[in-house]
């Protein structure tokens, strides 16, 4: 059974990894290399921590004990040698994901199960890092940024594991309050982000072609199909509208749609110009430098309603 949990790595994903099954009663072993990130993790995590609280989520008394579940090290061996279940979020580079599930299988019990939070890395790629009695025991284990927010996660079940390993995983996300997808085949990009990518094609297929501004591309998609989408999935969507008229309506506008196969030159061209969103105050929009912070806060609020209101009618 499950009691114990390392992540490796502190950074985007896994300090939000690290504090969601704190929050939910794990005692967390968080590995990271960098000295810096290390050293300022547990502040970052109580500041959200904090946030949540002021906005009701958790109760301030509790974060005490949330912070006292997470242990911070800087050796990987005394990180994993007694834990149950290791998930890593380190850069998404296969030779360093080799490296680490390798050394895990010389550290942990024989059976720790290992997982990795890959966007895009073929499991049985790493699977070659491990031992054969390892091999029943690794998964994909995908969350969604940001992770103490995000309620999915996409857990792989491609063959190479026992239906008791992959439900005692299954457990713990459904225990930490995740709503959990049982991915079947090792397909790039799992099921989420193959259907925001085809989302995505299209609204910057639209901004290219000035059909409209880009407040009103993410309006329509806000209050058009995305409203719906937050409370009932497309397959739902199309029962409800008529499979008839999903069939007419797809053939006479899917020929018309953009079916390319790589990013949008209209992306490419605001990395040349060092406009990568959020990160360097300029995208499709602008964010200034002092309103930074409220900006994210405010992104994190919506989401923290809408989680809020996912859990009241789910
Ligand atoms: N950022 C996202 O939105 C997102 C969403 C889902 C999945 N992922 C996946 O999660 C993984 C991590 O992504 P991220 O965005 O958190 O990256 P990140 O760069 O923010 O964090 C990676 C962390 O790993 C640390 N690190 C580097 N080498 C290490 C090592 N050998 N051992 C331990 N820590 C090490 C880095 O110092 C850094 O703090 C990637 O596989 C990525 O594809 C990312």
């Amino acid at each position: 059974m499950i009691e114990k949990i390392a992540v490796l790595g502190a950074g985007t994903m896994g300090h939000g990894i690290a504090e969601t099954f704190a929050m939910n009663g794990f005692q967390v072993n968080l590995f990271e290399t960098h000295d810096q990130t290390r050293n300022s993790v547990k502040e970052v995590i109580e500041s959200e921590l904090l946030f949540l609280a002021e906005n009701d989520y958790i109760e301030s008394k509790d974060i005490e004990g949330i912070l006292k579940n997470i242990t911070v090290y800087k050796d990987l061996k005394e990180s994993v040698e007694d834990v149950d279940y290791v998930i890593e979020a380190v850069p998404e580079k296969i030779e360093l994901k080799q490296k680490i599930f390798k050394e895990l299988d010389g550290y942990c019990k024989t059976e720790t199960i290992f997982a990795s939070n890959t966007s895009s890395l073929a499991l049985n790629e790493m699977l070659e890092a491990v031992s054969d009695s390892r091999k029943e025991r690794m998964m994909v284990c995908h969350w969604y940024n940001p992770a103490h927010l995000m309620p999915i996660a996409e857990l792989s079940y491609f063959g190479n594991m026992p239906e008791a390993i992959y439900k005692e995983v299954e457990r713990i996300y459904l225990k930490s309050g995740k709503q959990v997808v049982k991915v079947l085949k090792d397909v790039p990009g799992l099921v989420a982000n193959r259907i925001q990518q085809g989302v995505a094609r299209e609204v910057f297929s639209l901004i290219e072609m000035g059909i409209a501004s880009p407040e009103d591309i993410d309006k329509a998609l806000k209050f058009g199909p995305g409203f719906r989408y937050a409370t009932t999935g497309q397959l739902e969507v199309a029962d409800m509208g008529g499979l008839d008229i999903w069939c007419t309506v797809g053939d006479n506008l899917l020929s018309v749609m953009d079916n390319r196969k790589e990013a949008n030159p209209i992306l490419r061209q605001k990395v040349a110009e060092g406009k990568l969103g959020l990160k360097t105050n300029e995208g499709f929009f602008e964010y200034p430098k002092d309103k930074l912070n409220d900006i994210k806060n405010d992104f994190n609020r919506r989401l923290l309603i809408q989680l809020k209101t996912s859990q009241k009618y789910v």
